[in-house]
């Protein structure tokens, strides 16, 4: 069995990459990503050598090369993962992700319906279905409008149609998984919750957009992947599925959680100028999903220990992206 696991450098794929290679030593993963800024393959040390586990550096819309790695590999299942993914970079630069999201995915279709994938699972958003006001009795259900507000969410909504067409369409055996908000080990310090416990640890001002009280709903990364393991090999076929963990947090909860965990001063928040946009609030029910056997295994109090306590061991990690190129773009986005 071939998985073609796309953006397997990056925050989410990574997980997804270690997590499979670990548990199903019968299947070839193969990794395609770009390596951008975002992604980065040291993560991958404890896995590269095994005899399972494939690289392959590619852009996800390069049709040529795209198209021959299908003929050659005749991979039975896709994992799309790669994206342009941080919602503040599209409002700044909105092309990438019209190029990456969009066009990246239907040449990914095209090479899968080419060669007759037995599944393609496209890994998209909550953030598809726009904002919800702060009624904690609405949720997004798999059936809620797609709404999208920025630039990332509407690339991403766009992709999910494009799926759903070649399914209607071709008959491409797809599903397509909604996630709220990731956190967990590798998470990209342009991210809010990385990003807060990094500037801390570094003794750094917080910037907090707004008011704070922006609601998200987070899940761990591990409980993600699990989610989509699972709708991998369950999922009925054309379906979507929503995945969340019911742990909606301000955005101010989340950043006074991590400051107390640190055990530093809350003096260290700044409120800065509201992102352009803004949504208010997301949160998913996911029932559709837990009916197909899922259940999450962290909450917000073990999931964000966890994490804590990979960036006090991880410092290398996170350091070295802090101290390069990235740097240039923190500076531009805050200078707090
Ligand atoms: P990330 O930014 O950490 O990683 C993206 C990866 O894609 C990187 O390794 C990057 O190098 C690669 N990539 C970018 N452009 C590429 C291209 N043209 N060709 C090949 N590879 C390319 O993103 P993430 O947070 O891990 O998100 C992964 C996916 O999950 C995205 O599709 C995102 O929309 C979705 N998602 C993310 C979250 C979240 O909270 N982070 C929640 C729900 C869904
Ligand atoms: O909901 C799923 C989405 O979650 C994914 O599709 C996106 O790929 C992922 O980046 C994430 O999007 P958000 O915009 O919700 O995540 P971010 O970490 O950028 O911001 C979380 C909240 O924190 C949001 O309300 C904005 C706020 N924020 C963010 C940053 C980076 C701040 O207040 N300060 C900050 O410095």
């Amino acid at each position: 069995m071939n998985i073609l696991v796309t953006g397997g450098a990056g925050f989410i794929g990574g997980n997804f990459v270690q997590y499979m290679v670990d548990k199903y030593p019968q299947y070839d993963i193969y990794n395609l990503d770009l390596l951008t800024y975002a992604g980065d393959l040291t993560k991958h040390r404890e896995i590269e050598q095994k005899v399972n586990y494939h690289f392959v550096k590619a852009d996800i819309a390069d049709r040529e090369v795209i198209n021959s790695l299908f003929e050659k590999e005749k991979f039975d299942y896709v994992v799309h993962f790669a994206a342009e993914s941080h919602v503040d970079r599209s409002i700044t630069n909105p092309g990438i992700f019209v190029q990456t999201n969009i066009l990246g995915t239907q040449v990914l279709l095209e090479a899968s319906k080419k060669i007759g994938v037995s599944k393609f699972v496209h890994v998209s958003t909550d953030e598809v279905y726009g904002e919800l006001d702060f009624d904690p009795t609405t949720f997004f259900t798999e059936d809620t409008p797609i709404q999208p507000n920025s630039p990332y969410s509407a690339s991403k909504a766009s992709s999910d149609l494009l799926v759903r067409a070649y399914h209607e369409t071709y008959g491409l055996p797809v599903n397509i998984t909604r996630c709220s908000n990731n956190y967990g080990p590798y998470h990209f310090p342009e991210k809010l919750i990385p990003l807060t416990i990094s500037r801390v640890l570094n003794k750094q001002k917080v910037p907090v957009y707004g008011d704070g009280k922006n609601i998200r709903d987070w899940l761990h990364v591990l409980d993600h992947c699990t989610a989509i393991d699972l709708v991998l090999h369950e999922g009925a076929n054309g379906d979507v599925y929503n995945i969340g963990g019911h742990n909606e947090r301000t955005n101010l909860e989340v950043v006074k959680t991590i400051i107390s965990t640190l055990g530093k001063s809350e003096e260290l928040i700044e409120f800065v100028a509201d992102r352009l946009g803004h949504d208010k609030r997301y949160a998913i029910d996911p029932t559709k999903l837990e009916q197909l056997g899922w259940k999450p295994t962290y909450t917000f109090e073990t999931g964000i220990a966890q994490t804590i306590q990979w960036y006090l061991d991880n410092k290398a990690w996170w350091e070295q992206i802090i101290c390069g190129d990235y740097e240039n773009y923190f500076e531009e986005q805050y200078s707090v």
